[in-house]
C-alpha cells in the first residue's frame, strides 16, 4: 500500500477507536444467576453523560474507590455526580435494612433515569457492581465503547451459602503474588468469597516464618524436576541443586490480604499437622518420631503413602506448632485457621516410643485418639486468641470439639456425622469439587490427577447432603472447588483446570436450587468465556463425550437422551456399529429408542470439526 494511505488509515483507525463503539445489549447472561431477574420493555443508555453517584456511601471507602477504579480501567471514565439527577449509575447504602437482601445481598435496578445499586452493606454494594460488569458487552475490557443500550431490569439477588471458596495449593507448585491476585480478581467476578491458601504440604513451605529459618531455606525448595512428567520421576540425589521453590514473605502475605480483602474475600491459610510434612521433616528432623530413622526430602512428585508425620509425643513439636501458629495468627485476621488433618499416616506413632507413652499417660484408646488430641492442643491454643479451626474430614475420627469446622472431602459422610454432633461442615467432595482431576477424556487433555470432573458433573453439585433435617442443614456453610497442584505447574493451566468449571462452582454455592438451569447455564458459559478471555484468562475445553441416559422402553428396547456440554455441538450417531460422521448417521434431535445389545456410537461437532472422537456406547 501507498505510504500516505497507510498513514491515513491509521489515523481513521484511531480517531475510530477513540470515538468508541455503540452497542446494544440484547440479553443478559449472569454467572452466578440472580435469585430474581425480570427483563422490561425498554432500554437504558450509558454514555460519555453518565454520572456515577454514591448516595450514603462515603466516597473513600475501599468499595466506593473500588468501583471508580474499575470503571475507568474499563474505559469508562464516568465522572462523579455532585447530586443525584437523571442518566446517573447510583450506589446507595440502605438507611434501613431490607431483610430479603441480608449482609451479601442488593438490588439492582435498570430504568429510564439510569441504574440504581442498593444494599444493606457494602459487600452487597460490591455485588451489585460484579452483576454490573456482567450486564456489560463480554469484551468490556478490552474495547472501548461510548454507548451501551442495556435493557431495562430488576434484580433482587443475595447468595444461598454463605461460604463459597477456591483453594489454591502453592506447596506441589509455587504461585507468585500476582498470580494468585489474578485468582482473586477471577473469584470476585463471580462473587465467591474465600480463598483456601495450602500453604504448606511436602512439596514446600510456602510462609515466611522468622523463628524456624529453615523452613524457608530448606523446607520451601527442591530439587526441580518440572521438565519431566511426575508420574516418571527420578530421585533427587544429595548433590543436586535445590533451584526449584519459594515462599510469602510477610510483606507479601499482608499484600495480598489487603488485596482480597478490597474484593470482599477472606483469606483462610492452611498449615498441614501432623501430616503431610515431609518438608518440615527435612529442615527440623527431630520433629519426627523418635525411631524413626528414614531420612525425609521436601518432595519432588506425587508420593504414595505420604508417611511423613510429626511426632505426637514430643513437647518440642507442640511447642514448633504454638510458635508457627504465633506467627500465622496476626497475619490472617480472620476467624478461621485451616489446620489439615487429613491422610496423616500413622505406622511411625505405633512405632514411636514418646507417642505410645503419650497414648498410655492420656489413656487414649489409639494413634486416632493421639491425632484428635494434638489437634485439640492446638485448637484450645487458638481459640484462647480468638481463631476457630477447620480440618479436612480425618478429624472426625478420633473425635472433635464442637466449634471445629469440617471440610468434607471423601463424599458427603463427613458433613453428615459432622451436621449430627453440631459441627459446621464445608462441602469439597472429590467426585464434584476437585478441579485437579481430568475435565474431559484423558486422550484429549494434559495430564491431570486421576479422576473425573465434567462441567456437567461440576455443575450438579449440591452441598446439602441428602437425609439432613432441617436443622441439620443450618451447618453447613457452604463448599468450595480445590485446585491441587501436582500436574499444574504455571498459571494458564492453573486456569485452564479452573475455567469453565469455576462458573458452575460459583452457580451451585450462590444460585437457589430451584433457579439452577443446565441448559441455560451452557448458553452462558459461552458468553462467560469471552469475558474472562478478554480479561486475559485461560480457558479449558469441557468434555465433547455426549451424557447418555437411557431408560428401559420395553423388554428389547432402551430409550435413550443425549446431552452435550458445548453450546452449538451438534451430535451424530449410528445404531448399527457404523461409524458416524456429518454425512453417515443420524443427527440427534431429540429421545430415540435403540435395541438392546446395540452400541450407539456418536460424533461431536463443533463448527463443522469433529471434537474428540468418535465414542461407542454398548447398551445393555
Ligand atoms: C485431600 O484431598 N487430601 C484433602
Ligand atoms: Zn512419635
Amino acid at each position: 500500500m501507498h505510504k500516505i494511505n497507510l498513514v491515513l488509515l491509521t489515523l481513521l483507525c484511531l480517531l475510530l477507536t477513540s470515538c468508541g463503539k455503540t452497542v446494544s445489549v440484547e440479553s443478559y447472561a449472569i454467572v452466578p444467576e440472580p435469585v430474581f431477574l425480570n427483563s422490561k420493555e425498554g432500554s437504558f443508555m450509558l454514555d460519555k453523560k453518565t454520572r456515577l453517584y454514591f448516595e450514603n456511601v462515603e466516597q473513600n471507602t475501599e468499595t466506593a474507590k473500588y468501583i471508580t477504579k474499575s470503571l475507568r480501567k474499563m474505559h469508562f471514565r464516568l465522572s462523579l455526580a455532585g447530586e443525584k439527577t437523571k442518566n446517573c449509575i447510583v450506589f446507595s447504602l440502605n438507611d434501613t435494612t431490607n431483610s430479603e437482601i441480608g449482609d451479601e445481598g442488593y438490588l439492582l435496578e435498570v430504568k429510564e433515569d439510569g441504574i440504581n445499586i442498593s444494599a444493606n452493606t457494602e459487600t452487597g454494594l460490591f455485588y451489585g457492581f460484579q452483576t454490573l460488569i456482567q450486564m456489560l458487552p463480554e469484551d468490556i475490557s478490552a474495547v472501548r465503547y461510548n454507548k451501551i443500550t442495556l435493557p431495562y431490569c430488576t434484580i433482587l439477588d443475595y447468595p444461598r451459602f454463605e461460604w463459597r471458596g477456591c483453594l489454591r495449593d502453592v506447596s506441589r507448585h509455587f504461585f507468585s503474588v500476582s498470580e494468585i491476585k489474578k485468582q482473586l480478581d477471577l473469584m470476585a467476578l463471580y462473587k465467591m468469597n474465600k480463598f483456601h491458601w495450602h500453604l504448606t504440604d511436602d512439596h514446600g513451605w510456602r510462609i515466611e516464618i522468622d523463628k524456624y529459618p529453615e523452613l524457608n531455606s530448606i523446607a520451601s525448595f527442591r530439587v526441580d524436576r518440572d521438565t519431566i512428567p511426575w508420574t516418571e520421576i527420578e530421585p533427587a540425589r544429595e548433590d543436586e541443586p535445590r533451584t526449584y521453590g519459594g515462599f510469602y514473605t510477610k510483606d507479601e502475605i499482608r499484600e495480598i490480604v489487603d488485596y482480597a480483602a478490597q474484593l470482599h474475600i477472606d483469606v483462610i491459610p492452611e498449615i498441614e499437622i501432623p501430616g503431610h510434612c515431609a518438608e518440615i521433616l527435612e529442615a527440623y528432623p527431630e520433629f519426627g518420631c523418635a525411631d524413626d530413622d528414614t531420612v525425609y526430602h521436601t518432595q519432588i512428585s506425587p508420593y504414595w503413602p505420604p508417611r511423613a508425620i510429626l511426632c505426637g509425643g514430643n513437647d518440642s513439636v507442640m511447642q514448633f506448632l504454638r510458635d508457627v501458629m504465633d506467627e500465622i495468627i496476626p497475619l490472617f485476621p480472620y476467624e478461621y485457621i485451616h489446620i489439615g488433618g487429613d491422610e496423616a499416616w500413622k505406622d511411625n506413632w505405633k512405632k514411636c516410643h514418646l507417642c505410645q507413652n503419650r497414648i498410655k499417660e492420656l489413656k487414649l484408646k489409639n494413634e486416632e485418639e493421639l491425632q484428635s488430641w494434638m489437634i485439640i492442643q492446638i485448637e484450645d491454643y487458638l481459640s484462647r486468641r480468638g481463631k476457630r479451626i477447620i480440618g479436612w474430614d480425618e478429624i472426625l475420627d478420633g473425635g472433635v470439639s464442637k466449634e471445629a469446622t469440617v471440610m468434607s472431602w471423601q463424599g458427603y459422610k463427613g458433613a453428615v456425622n459432622a451436621a449430627a454432633h453440631g459441627n459446621c461442615a464445608i462441602m469439597t467432595p472429590t467426585e464434584f469439587c476437585y478441579y485437579n482431576f481430568y475435565q474431559a477424556d484423558t486422550n484429549h487433555h494434559p495430564t491431570a490427577m486421576n479422576g473425573m470432573v465434567t462441567l456437567h458433573k461440576a455443575y450438579q453439585f449440591n452441598p446439602i447432603p441428602s437425609g439432613l433435617n432441617e436443622e441439620q442443614q443450618k451447618y453447613i456453610l457452604g463448599g468450595q472447588c480445590n485446585l491441587w497442584t501436582e500436574y499444574i505447574n504455571n498459571e494458564e493451566q492453573a486456569e485452564y483446570m479452573l475455567l469453565p468449571r469455576f462458573f458452575a462452582m460459583a452457580e451451585c454455592l450462590w444460585t437457589p436450587l430451584d433457579r439452577k438451569n443446565w441448559t441455560l447455564f451452557r448458553s452462558k458459559v459461552e458468553r462467560q468465556k469471552i469475558r474472562i478471555r478478554a480479561l486475559g484468562y485461560n480457558c479449558g475445553v469441557s468434555s465433547f463425550k455426549p451424557i447418555l441416559t437411557t431408560s428401559i422402553a420395553d423388554r428389547n428396547t432402551f430409550s435413550v437422551t443425549l446431552d452435550w456440554e458445548v453450546e452449538g455441538t451438534q451430535i451424530f450417531y449410528t445404531t448399527d456399529g457404523s461409524e458416524p460422521s456429518r454425512s453417515h448417521g443420524q443427527q440427534y434431535k431429540g429421545a430415540f429408542t435403540i435395541a438392546r445389545g446395540a452400541t450407539l456410537r456418536t460424533a461431536s461437532y463443533l463448527n463443522d470439526t469433529l471434537r474428540e472422537e468418535v465414542y461407542s456406547f454398548p447398551i445393555r
